[in-house]
């Protein structure tokens, strides 16, 4: 089936933005798209320059594709303007008319709201408040309303639906992860939306016979920039440094360092169920013990070892996804490719 989906396993950051840079690269899809807020960072290490995309699809690194932000994304307008220039690729950008404009009396509704920003941790861009306006049906801008943005709109389901009607192949990527999902996470402790498979197909306007493999990102451990639930929480401050550092575990929207957690295993056979996972992206495999990928051989000792037992396990429920890419750096080049 047509349509590749990208989601997250975990709380957010699992490496969404460079599963979905790799497989772009590789697969030369004809559409990326991105549903989703500005809330998510999703970072890219490319052609030696690192690009942190809140809006953006991440296909932008293949030239072919052309990239869609469907009428589930909400846009700060002058942010997006920024990832344009940054990435280039304005001329092969499509806006449904649907999507929505996060105004400035939204970020700061969110950004005033004690309890969003302490008990809930929000990342405090707006999304939340302009959800919630949405939903209320309050007077809102749609990027349609928006001439700075006019010329980039377009009917996205009826384009991309003439497109698949001609064989076309899309790649779909959602934002945060399961343990954030507003249906399915760990309320209150979640974002403003559902962060699962089949709500990111109806946020771009496709309809669920299309999807085809849906990749679930992990990292071999968690991470969580806000509150809520994290297993066995890292407080060693040596070893908390190191995935500060080295793995590079510091909000790329809210610059806050990222607390660090072992791997929930019932999480992610949640994630399979509900997305119907049919491939694993672990990303950051670097940064346990007895990995190790150099010149092209690759073996897992120790800690290595053990968590690929772990995602034996997670195969082996249903639909029984294969693991298929692990990365071990940042760099689009640093995937080793199983399935
Ligand atoms: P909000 O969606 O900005 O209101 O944030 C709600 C919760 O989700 C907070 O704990 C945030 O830190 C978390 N969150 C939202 N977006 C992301 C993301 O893209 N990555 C990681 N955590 C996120
Ligand atoms: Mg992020």
């Amino acid at each position: 089936m047509p349509v590749d989906i990208v989601v997250g396993g975990q709380a957010g950051d699992e490496g969404k933005g460079k599963i979905t840079a790799y497989l772009a690269a590789k697969n030369g899809y004809d559409y990326s798209i991105r549903v989703g807020g500005p809330n998510a960072g999703h970072t890219i290490f490319y052609k030696d320059r690192i690009y942190t995309l809140k809006t953006m699809p991440g296909g932008f690194v293949s030239r072919r594709t052309k990239l869609v932000l469907g009428a589930g994304t909400y846009i700060i307008t002058g942010w997006l303007e920024k990832e344009i220039a940054l990435t280039g690729a304005g001329d092969r950008l499509i806006i449904d008319p649907h999507a929505v404009i996060i105004e400035p009396r939204h970020t700061a509704a969110e950004r005033g709201d004690a309890r969003m920003m302490g008990k809930i941790g929000s990342v405090g861009t707006g999304l939340g408040a302009a959800v919630r306006d949405r939903v209320d049906r309050k007077k809102l801008r749609f990027a349609k309303d928006e001439p700075r943005l006019k010329k980039y709109v377009k009917d996205v389901p009826e384009l991309l639906n003439k497109a698949l009607a001609k064989g076309s192949r899309m790649l779909l990527e959602g934002t945060q992860g399961m343990k954030l999902s507003n249906l399915h996470g760990e309320y209150p402790y979640v974002t403003s939306r559902d962060t699962t498979a089949s709500t990111f197909m109806g946020e771009a306007g496709l309809g669920p016979k299309y999807a085809g493999e849906v990749y679930a990102v992990f990292k071999p451990y968690v991470t969580r920039v806000g509150p809520g639930f994290v297993a066995r929480e890292m407080t060693d401050r040596n070893k908390l440094d190191r995935y500060h550092t080295a793995g590079r575990e510091v909000g790329s929207v809210s610059g806050r360092l990222r607390r660090v957690g072992e791997f929930e295993l019932d999480v992610a056979l949640r994630t399979v169920r509900i997305n119907s996972v049919t491939r694993l992206a672990i990303t950051h495999m670097d940064m346990l013990d007895g990995a190790d990928f150099g010149r092209g051989v690759r073996s897992f000792t120790g800690e290595a070892k053990r968590f690929m037992g772990t995602l034996a396990r997670i195969c082996a429920v249903y639909p029984y996804p294969k693991v298929s890419l692990i990365s071990y750096g940042p760099g689009l080049e640093e995937v080793l490719e199983l399935a």
